[in-house]
């Protein structure tokens, strides 16, 4: 519906907003380790559908929203209707008229867009086959909050081509940094997903170790996402070079961090030395999570505070 601030991609906000957003969850963020409440969406309610398994999305959107003094109502595919093929659009326009929000994760991001375009109330992006939009919004507060401004740095992809390498590479023309990206051929972002093209904010590199050269921050995430199961296999012989290890790290910035989104697999796509060592900060980036979202259910429904 028309008017509707939906968050469906990362590139559905401006770059003057991001920094609003970042400087908001910072605000919430202390408060929330002060204790002080914060009930600015009081008699608010959440629906959270999932289509696909979820830890921190889950516990993050659902103990946001009652920190905010709302309410949520938890839905899979399994325990509703969308399981039993009552379309989309028939959905959206009922579970609209009884909440005030709502988060999808699923599998094609046409699904979440049809459901937006038939909601009453915002629809935020949970995660899609195609993009991860509140992971990345968490990540480059966690970089900021450990580093400064991404502006102007260099964050090294290894791994997938997948939906958080889109959303890397949406965030980067946006708020202007790089993206190094390293795949298996085979596994190449799909430029007509992401709309961005190469340029200075999106770099190829056949070699792993050449995109974590002098990179700022190295990420890299499972090298078989939910819904692709089937190539397990495959998937594990071409993705053997694409282990983030020490060597990938000594070879990026002195201060370099490393981000995975989590769950994460040691020994596959990253080392436990690497992971577990002094460079990493995915256990802030996985408490980030709250925090930024708790700041953007609040700009979907109440505008700038
Ligand atoms: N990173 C992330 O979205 O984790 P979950 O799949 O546990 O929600
Ligand atoms: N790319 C992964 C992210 C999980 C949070 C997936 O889609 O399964």
């Amino acid at each position: 519906m028309a008017g509707i601030q939906h968050y469906l991609q990362f590139n559905d906000l401006s770059a003057d907003t991001y920094a609003y957003l970042f400087e908001r969850a910072a605000l919430i963020k202390k408060r929330f380790k002060g204790y002080e409440k914060h009930h600015t969406l009081a008699d608010r309610t959440l629906a959270l559908i999932f289509e696909k398994a979820s830890t921190r999305t889950r516990v993050s959107f659902e103990a946001g929203m009652y920190q905010l003094g709302g309410s949520v109502v938890h839905l899979t595919t399994g325990d509703s209707q969308l399981g039993r093929a009552e379309p989309i659009e028939d959905s959206a326009k009922v579970i609209s008229r009884m909440v005030d929000l709502v988060m999808i994760r699923t599998y094609e991001q046409t699904k979440i867009e049809a459901f937006a375009a038939h909601s009453r109330v915002p629809v935020i992006n949970g995660l899609t086959n195609e993009f991860h939009p509140c992971q990345i919004l968490a990540d480059i507060f966690t970089y900021q909050e450990h580093r400064s401004s991404i502006k102007g740095k260099v964050v090294a992809w290894v791994g997938d081509g997948n939906n958080m390498a889109n959303t890397w590479l949406q965030a980067a023309e946006l708020l202007d940094f790089s993206v190094h990206v390293s795949t298996p051929r085979g596994y190449e972002v799909d430029q007509s997903v992401t709309g961005v093209r190469r340029s200075e904010h999106y770099k190829v590199f056949k070699d792993p170790m050449d995109a974590c050269r002098g990179a700022d921050l190295v990420t890299t995430d499972v090298w078989t996402s939910m819904g692709y199961e089937a190539e397990n296999e495959a998937r594990r012989k071409a993705f053997a070079d694409w282990c983030v290890d020490a060597d990938m790290m000594r070879v990026a910035a002195p201060d370099a961090l490393f981000m995975h989104c989590l769950p994460a697999h040691r020994g596959e796509e990253v080392e436990a030395d690497v992971i577990d060592g002094p460079q990493s900060v995915v256990w802030d980036e996985a408490e980030n999570r709250m925090h930024a979202q708790k700041a953007l259910m609040e700009y979907l429904l109440l505008g700038r505070l």
